[in-house]
Order: C-alpha cells, then sequence, then structure tokens
C-alpha cells in the first residue's frame, strides 16, 4: 500500500464512521481513569478477544493484526504500554495530538473499544525490519545512553506516561521526533519538546536507527 492509497483509506474510513456515529457525543472517560479502567481490562479473560475483534474492523489495516504496522511511516503498536496508548487515542479524539489518519476515524470509536483495543495491541509483540548500519546504531546508541535513557529506561521499554520506543519503526521514530521538535501542533509534550529541539537531524537519524534495533 502507498502513502496516497493510505490517505484515500483513512478518509474513507473517516467518512464510514461518521456516518455510524450517534447523534450525541459520548461521554468519554477522563485522563485520572485511563489506568483503573486498563487495570479492570487486563483482568477481564473477555477482553483481548474483544480488542482482537475491534481493532479488526479498522486498525489492522495500516497497524496490522498483531500491532506491527504495515508501512514504515505507521507506528507499531505491539508491546507499547496500554495507558500510553489510551492516552495517545484520547489526544486523537479531543485534538491535542493530531494526524490526517488518526484524527478523524477515532471520534467515532466507543472508550469500551479504545480500551480494549489498547489492551490487545499492548500484549502483542513487535517485530518490524530493524536498522543495519553499524556506525550510525552505535552513535545513536551513545545519544540515547546520554539524553533519554533516564526517562525512557534502559530497555526502551518506558512506563504508562512514556512511550516504549524499543522496535519502533525507523521512519516512524524519526517523524515523531522531528514533530516535536518543529512544534508545529501535531505533536506537543512539555518533557519531550524542549528534549527534541536540542537534537539535530543527525542525532534523531541516529537515535531512531538505534532504538529500531532493541527488542
Ligand atoms: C489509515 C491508517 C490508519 C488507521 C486505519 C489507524 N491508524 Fe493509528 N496511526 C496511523 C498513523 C499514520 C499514526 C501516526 C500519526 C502521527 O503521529 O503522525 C497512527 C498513530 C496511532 C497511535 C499512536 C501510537 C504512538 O506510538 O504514539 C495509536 C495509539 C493508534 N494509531 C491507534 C489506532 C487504533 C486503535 C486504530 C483503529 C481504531 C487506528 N490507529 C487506525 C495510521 C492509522
Ligand atoms: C524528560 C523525560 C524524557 C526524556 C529525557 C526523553 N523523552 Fe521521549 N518521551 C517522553 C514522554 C513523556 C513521551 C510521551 C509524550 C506524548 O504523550 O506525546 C515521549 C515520547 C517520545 C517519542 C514518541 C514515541 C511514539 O510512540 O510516538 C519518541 C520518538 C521519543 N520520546 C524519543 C526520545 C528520544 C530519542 C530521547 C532522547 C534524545 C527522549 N525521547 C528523551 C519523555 C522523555
Amino acid at each position: 500500500m502507498s502513502p496516497q492509497h493510505l490517505a484515500i483509506l483513512a478518509l474513507s474510513l473517516a467518512a464510514s464512521t461518521a456516518l455510524a456515529a450517534p447523534a450525541k457525543p459520548a461521554t468519554r472517560l477522563l485522563p485520572t481513569e485511563y489506568e483503573a479502567r486498563i487495570q479492570q481490562a487486563t483482568a477481564d479473560p473477555e477482553t483481548l478477544a474483544a480488542g482482537k475483534r475491534a481493532a479488526s474492523y479498522l486498525c489492522i489495516w495500516c497497524h496490522g493484526e498483531d500491532g506491527n504496522s504495515v508501512l514504515e511511516s505507521i507506528p507499531n503498536l505491539a508491546g507499547q504500554n496500554p495507558v500510553y496508548l489510551l492516552t495517545q487515542i484520547q489526544k486523537f479524539g479531543d485534538g491535542h495530538r493530531n494526524s490526517e489518519f488518526m484524527s478523524g476515524l477515532i471520534k467515532a470509536i466507543k472508550d469500551e473499544d479504545r480500551v480494549s483495543m489498547s489492551v490487545y495491541y499492548a500484549a502483542m509483540r513487535p517485530n518490524t525490519p530493524a536498522a543495519t548500519n553499524a556506525a550510525l546504531i552505535e552513535k545513536g546508541r551513545k545519544r540515547y545512553l546520554a539524553t533519554c535513557v533516564g526517562c525512557h529506561g534502559g530497555k526502551a521499554y518506558g512506563n504508562k506516561r512514556i512511550a516504549r520506543l524499543a522496535g519502533q519503526r525507523v521512519s516512524y521514530l524519526t517523524h515523531a521526533l522531528a514533530n516535536y521538535r518543529a512544534s508545529n501542533g501535531t505533536r506537543r509534550d512539555p518533557m519531550m519538546t524542549p528534549v527534541a529541539r536540542r537534537l539535530t537531524p543527525e542525532d534523531i537519524a541516529a537515535v531512531s536507527a538505534y532504538l529500531s534495533t532493541l527488542k
């Protein structure tokens, strides 16, 4: 699938979900409720099947059935922290984060499905091709240890507030860092934006290559 096809798919999916949307906007979970809802859903043996079912209508076309994305520019969701996933989904829904692909289509998805899909994708394993340029990877490792490890952790697994970066797609990482750095309204975060502003394009390329190689 080419990026052009993807854009057309996103637009048509957004249009079809908009038609199916209820007339009244749904009441949304509060950020203070995300963690408890994820814990509750994780403990329920039905959640994984429900999340897989919910994801199968839309999300798998781009993020894959097992959370390994179909294109370099689309993030893997596999292995990501479930609270982080739910938080990002809510941000697309309320406009705190913007994407031509995600913003429209996510609005019609119920909270219950948002929660179960987050738990489902978090339970999968990232498994996409990693960078192979050894010199660049080594440069990225040094940069990561100097600047990022304190928040994202030694294995880059992150936590409920901080994204997992290990095994993520190179192009997506590069794009995410460039967006924080540019402060163009697509992505902003009080912790991440100042860090990204201090990275050069060369740092971004190196650190993204390194992170893609982590398991
Ligand atoms: C048409 C392709 C497409 C579809 C369909 C799609 N996504 Fe996405 N998704 C993307 C792209 C592209 C991004 C990266 C957006 C950006 O930051 O530029 C993304 C980002 C995300 C993120 C943020 C991940 C991170 O690491 O921060 C989550 C969570 C997500 N999508 C969940 C979903 C769910 C759940 C569905 C189904 C309801 C879905 N997506 C359907 C393309 C898609
Ligand atoms: C002060 C803590 C902190 C430091 C240091 C930090 N990060 Fe982050 N990072 C975060 C937080 C918090 C988020 C999630 C922000 C959001 O919700 O958009 C994040 C998100 C990201 C994302 C987006 C991931 C995704 O799935 O969309 C990337 C990429 C990233 N960080 C890379 C880095 C790199 C590379 C470094 C070092 C150069 C770094 N971070 C240093 C806190 C930090």
